[in-house]
C-alpha cells in the first residue's frame, strides 16, 4: 500500500497524477525544477478541484482534504520519504536517466520507481539505477483525471511484487490497466502516434485543411478528437520525441517524423501548452 507518493515533473501529466493521488487519500510530494513551476502545477490542480466543486462533483471538504495532502518542492531530496515515485518529466531519455540516477541515491532501497514515459525503454532506464526489479512503466493518459487507462509496462527485470503494487496503486487511483512488454512506444502510442504523424503528412502535402482532417477522422472513424487537435493536447514536442523513439528503436522508415511536425517544434509551436500548434489557444488553453 502506497502511503507517500513522489511525483517528479509538475507539467500537465505530473500535476494530473498528483491530483488524483491526493484525491485518493495518498500524501503527495510534487517536484519540478523551479519554485515557479511547482507553484504553477499546484495552482492548476487547485483550479481543477475548484471547478469540480462548482460542478457539484466533489464537496468543498474533499477538495480541502486533497489540497492538504499535496506538498510541492524543487528540492528532490524531499522525496526521500516517498515509498513510490512516478517520473513525469520531459520525454528525453538523458533527462530521465539522470533524474533516476539521482533518485536512486535519495530514496530508500524499497521505493519503487515508475516512469510515465510515452515511449522510452523502461528496461534501459531501470539499468541506470540499482533497482531494476523495483522499476516499472506506468503510462497515464491525458487528461489524467478523466482518462480511464493506465498502460503498465514491464521491464526485463521488473519483479512480480513490483507489478502487483503498481496494479494496486492504479486501481486505488480509479484506473483500468493493460499490461504490455517493453518495446518502443509500447502498445497505445505504437498505434496512435503513427496515425497522428500521418495526419501531419496529409496537412503538409496540402491535401486537406487541419479542420477537415480532424472532422474527417471524428465523423468518419468515430474518434472523439481529431488527430491534429489531439496532437495539440499531447504537446507537439512530446509527439516528435515519441516518433523519434519509434523511428530509432524500431529502425523502420515508416516511423520517420513528419518534417512539418519538426518545423513546428523548432518554431516553439508546442500546441495547447504554448498557445499555438495546429490551432491557436488562449492563456487558459481554450481554442480561439
Ligand atoms: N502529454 C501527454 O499527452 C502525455 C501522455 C502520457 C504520457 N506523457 C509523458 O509524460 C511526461 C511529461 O509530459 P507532459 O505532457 O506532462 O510535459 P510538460 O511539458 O507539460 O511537463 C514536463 C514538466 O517536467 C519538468 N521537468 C523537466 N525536466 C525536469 C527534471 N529534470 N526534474 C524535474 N522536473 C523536470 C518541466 O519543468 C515541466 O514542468 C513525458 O514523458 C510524456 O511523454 C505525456
Amino acid at each position: 500500500m502506497v502511503e507517500t507518493l513522489g511525483v517528479v515533473g509538475a507539467g500537465q501529466m505530473g500535476a494530473g497524477i498528483a491530483q488524483i493521488a491526493a484525491q485518493a487519500g495518498i500524501n503527495v510530494i510534487l517536484s519540478d525544477v523551479s519554485d515557479d513551476l511547482c507553484r504553477r502545477g499546484l495552482d492548476g490542480i487547485r483550479r481543477l478541484l475548484d471547478r469540480s466543486v462548482e460542478r457539484g462533483r466533489i464537496t468543498p471538504a474533499l477538495r480541502d482534504a486533497a489540497v492538504a495532502r499535496l506538498r510541492v518542492t524543487m528540492r528532490l531530496e524531499e522525496l526521500s520519504d516517498a515509498d513510490f515515485v512516478i517520473e513525469a518529466i520531459v520525454e528525453r531519455e538523458e533527462a530521465k536517466t539522470a533524474l533516476f540516477r539521482r533518485l536512486d541515491g535519495i530514496c530508500g532501497t524499497d521505493t519503487i520507481f515508475a516512469s510515465n514515459t510515452s515511449s522510452i525503454s523502461v528496461t534501459r532506464m531501470a539499468a541506470s539505477t540499482r533497482r531494476a526489479d523495483r522499476f516499472i512503466g506506468m503510462h497515464f493518459m491525458n487528461p489524467v483525471p478523466i482518462m480511464k487507462l493506465v498502460e503498465i509496462i514491464r521491464g526485463l527485470g521488473t519483479s512480480d511484487a513490483t507489478l502487483a503494487v503498481t496494479q494496486d496503486l492504479a486501481a486505488l487511483l480509479g484506473k483500468e490497466t493493460i499490461l504490455v512488454q517493453d518495446s518502443p512506444g509500447f502498445a497505445v502510442n505504437r498505434v496512435l502516434l503513427p496515425m497522428i504523424n500521418e495526419a501531419v503528412f496529409v496537412l503538409q502535402e496540402g491535401l486537406a485543411t487541419a479542420e477537415d482532417i480532424d472532422t474527417g477522422m471524428k465523423l468518419g472513424t468515430n474518434q472523439p478528437m481529431g488527430p491534429l487537435e489531439l496532437a495539440d493536447l499531447v504537446g507537439l514536442d512530446t509527439c516528435l520525441y515519441i516518433m523519434e523513439v519509434l523511428h530509432q528503436g524500431l529502425g523502420d522508415s515508416k516511423y520517420r517524423p513528419c518534417p512539418l511536425l519538426r518545423k513546428y517544434v523548432d518554431a516553439g509551436y508546442f500546441g495547447q501548452k504554448s498557445g499555438r500548434g495546429f490551432y491557436l489557444y488562449d492563456e487558459r488553453g481554450k481554442r480561439r
